[in-house]
């Protein structure tokens, strides 16, 4: 039985001004109804075989894992609030430590909360094959064929096929998030993918891996575990203790390091709405290639984003451009740049 263990700490920056602080793009509602957490709780359901889902949160959004998990009609094993993001490797490692109180060889999903599967069933098979990697003591990951030399991503390098989990390979080496000369030579290589952002393994075997590799953010972690405190429906993280845990992810501190890793390579209609570009790639475009929300007119233009919301916008004449106008703020951006929107909601914060 594997227990899924959603992340929700990010602030999907690169998505400003849609997404904000208070209102993250996994709570928003993209597509349809649901939000990408709705979304993720579902594909993880108890109905699927999977236990109830640990989810790891910021304090601000309790109300919204909340509403999110009363709608999919799940009930979670926990919700863990952090009073501010340290990054995926100490949420990742306290999911383990929660749950080997009872059950060391236990199986963790770590699945970010701001992703679109489209494949369920496709992406059910990928995750039992990784499962029989990680249940031999393997940090497994899924690799994604790659279509373009983006930077946000992981990169990874598969060999050998995994004694006993057909579909599994041992990885070679993992670079996360490369310069854009080395990510393209990576995809003209061929036998690069990247890396889904989730990651299977069992509870003891990423302890082993931060004992090894992160001793000192280990030992903040059994720290913060020793003072969780009760909330009603939530477990509270003391802050003090955890502004000592040193910030990273878990592929910067754990798997460019480790020698036990695997990866099932799978299709399952991923993507991590990473940025509008990737926002740009999933949605239905109009005969030029421009996709447009609410209220917008073009004369002439190609390949654009353009999100209107209340307000008309108009634009004549561009390409490979992204507008996304809302209430109090408006991005102009060229696509081809839109990673770097990270780097003007820096200045905003620090301007504040
Ligand atoms: N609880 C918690 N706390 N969750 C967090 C925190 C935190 O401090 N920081 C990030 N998360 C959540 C995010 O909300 C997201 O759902 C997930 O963890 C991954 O974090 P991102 O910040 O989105 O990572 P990334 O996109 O830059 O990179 C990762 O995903 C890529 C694929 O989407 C890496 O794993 C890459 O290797 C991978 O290619
Ligand atoms: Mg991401």
């Amino acid at each position: 039985h594997i227990t899924p263990v959603i992340l929700s700490g990010g602030s999907g920056t690169r998505l400003w001004p849609l997404s904000r602080s208070k209102l993250p793009k996994q709570f928003l509602k993209l597509f349809g109804d649901k939000s990408l957490f709705q979304s993720t709780v579902e594909r993880v359901a108890p109905r699927y075989g999977f236990r109830p889902p640990l989810v790891i949160s910021n304090t601000d959004h309790r109300f919204l894992v909340n509403e999110a998990l009363a709608q999919a009609g799940v009930g979670a094993e926990g919700i863990l609030l952090e009073p501010f993001g340290r990054n995926t490797a100490p949420a990742a490692a306290l999911a383990a430590l929660m749950v080997a109180e009872n059950n060391p060889g236990a199986l963790l999903l770590i699945m970010p909360s701001d992703h679109v599967i489209l494949d369920m069933a496709g992406f059910h098979k990928a995750v039992e094959t990784a499962a029989s990697a990680a249940a031999q003591g393997y940090l497994c990951c899924f690799g994604m064929t790659p279509d373009a030399p983006e930077t946000g991503y992981g990169y990874i390098a598969g060999g050998d096929p995994l004694d006993g989990a057909t579909g599994a390979y041992v990885i070679e080496s993992f670079r996360e998030k490369p310069d854009v000369q080395t990510a393209r030579r990576y995809l003209e290589d061929g036998k690069y993918s990247w890396n889904s952002g989730m990651f299977l393994f069992r509870a003891d075997t990423l302890l082993q891996a931060m004992e090894e590799y992160q001793k000192p953010m280990l030992d903040a972690l059994r720290a913060v575990m020793g003072a969780l405190t009760n909330d009603l429906d939530f477990l509270r993280l003391d802050p003090d203790l955890f502004a000592a845990v040193p910030s990273d992810s878990i592929d910067y501190a754990i798997m460019e390091k480790t020698g036990r890793a695997a990866i099932v390579p799978a299709e399952f209609g991923w993507s991590d709405l990473g940025s509008f570009s990737s926002l740009w790639a999933v949605e239905d475009k109009d005969e030029h290639g421009n996709v447009t929300v609410g209220d917008v007119m073009m004369e002439d233009c190609r390949d654009c984003l353009v999100h209107g919301g209340d307000r008309l916008v108009t634009a004549l004449g561009i390409q490979d451009l992204i507008i996304v106008a809302t209430d109090d703020a408006i991005l102009v951006s060229d696509k081809n740049r839109d990673q770097d929107v990270k780097r003007i909601v820096s200045r905003i914060k620090a301007a504040e």
